[in-house]
């Protein structure tokens, strides 16, 4: 199988782990040959505590192959997340990975649309990095977020331009900003400066604002709870761009031996059932919702 040799089993050290508002969690890892092969879409398998005998399957956000470290974002949903919540700098924790096909954007659409929804954000944020690293395209991605908790960082009015966003949507994440990447978010909260609304809602206003040509040159991302992603596929055929999404699916193995994790899809040569673990999670938005 062509991923044997692609997904390690390592004992990653804690490097840091801050807690964010609304039990989110960004965890550093020092785990060298993930970091290495890491990419965009991929995930990692970590065992949460010596008791859980099942692993979570965690997105990366960030991978630094130099400095040998990933970065996860989290937020606790039952026994798992809560018992790594509770892992302190210097522990070690059982990482397999990294797993999965990630995505594959095309340098003939480098209007790069990315819409990462709630714990959908992380392989966002690891794809606009990548983007803004490649030199194969004039690569301008935009980063679309929606959350109705509070965004694991403190969001502030953006620095860049993007014609065509709603009256009053001016909130990005710092960080992006300061690459030069135009980012902007989305929430029925009320946050200040937060379109109101979906982030679908938000990313179709933004394409609605293009002419033919520059919409040719968009290819949408996406990554969230699976009703953003219909959204997402349904924005996606209303504006004729092509769309990948990253499912999320209940995981056992992760490697591809259980099965567990297969869903429909569409191919060119009919139906098929594919695993999201090592087929996935990215797929083609219209094979998976069409
Ligand atoms: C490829 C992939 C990437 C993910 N990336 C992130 C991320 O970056 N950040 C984040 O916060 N969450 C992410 N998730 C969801 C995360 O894995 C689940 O929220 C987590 O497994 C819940 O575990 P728990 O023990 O805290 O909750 P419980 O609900 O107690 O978990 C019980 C069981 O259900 C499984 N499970 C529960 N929810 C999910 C789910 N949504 N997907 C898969 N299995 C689930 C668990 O593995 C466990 O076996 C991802 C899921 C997948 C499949
Ligand atoms: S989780 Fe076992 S095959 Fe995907």
């Amino acid at each position: 199988m062509p991923h044997r040799s692609t997904i390690f089993l390592e004992d990653a050290e804690v490097l840091a782990h801050e807690r964010f508002e609304g039990e989110q969690f960004i965890l550093k890892l020092k785990a060298p040959k993930c970091a290495r092969r890491a990419q965009a879409g991929s995930f990692v398998h970590l065992t949460c505590d010596e008791s859980l005998p099942m692993r979570r399957p965690l997105s990366i956000m960030r991978a630094n192959a130099e400095r040998e470290t990933i970065e996860v974002l989290y937020k606790i949903v039952g026994q798992g997340l809560e018992l790594l919540s509770r892992k302190r700098v210097g522990d070690r924790i059982s990482c397999l990975g990294p797993i999965g096909n990630g995505f594959v954007p095309h340098p003939q659409r480098p209007l790069a649309l990315l819409v990462g929804g709630g714990v959908g954000i992380p392989p966002m944020i690891f794809l606009a990095e990548e983007l803004r690293e490649r030199t194969d395209a004039d690569w301008k991605p935009l980063v679309m977020m929606g959350s109705e908790i509070p965004f694991p960082f403190r969001a502030r009015p953006s620095t860049i331009l993007v014609p065509g966003m709603p009256d009053g949507t001016i909130a990005c994440m710092p960080m992006l900003d300061e690459w030069g990447i135009p980012s902007r978010l989305a929430s029925f909260a009320g946050f200040p400066g937060c379109f109101e609304g979906y982030v679908t809602d938000l990313a179709a206003a933004w394409l609605d604002s293009l002419d033919e040509h520059t919409l040719s040159q968009v290819e949408m991302f996406a990554c969230g709870p699976t009703v953003m992603l219909k959204a997402a596929a349904n924005v996606a055929k209303r504006f004729g761009i092509p769309c990948q999404v990253s499912l999320e699916e209940f995981m056992a193995c992760a490697v591809g031996g259980c099965a567990g994790c297969a869903v429909r899809v569409e191919t060119p040569q009919g139906p098929a059932m594919k695993r999201v673990c090592v087929d996935g999670p990215v797929f083609d938005a219209q094979q998976v919702f069409g």
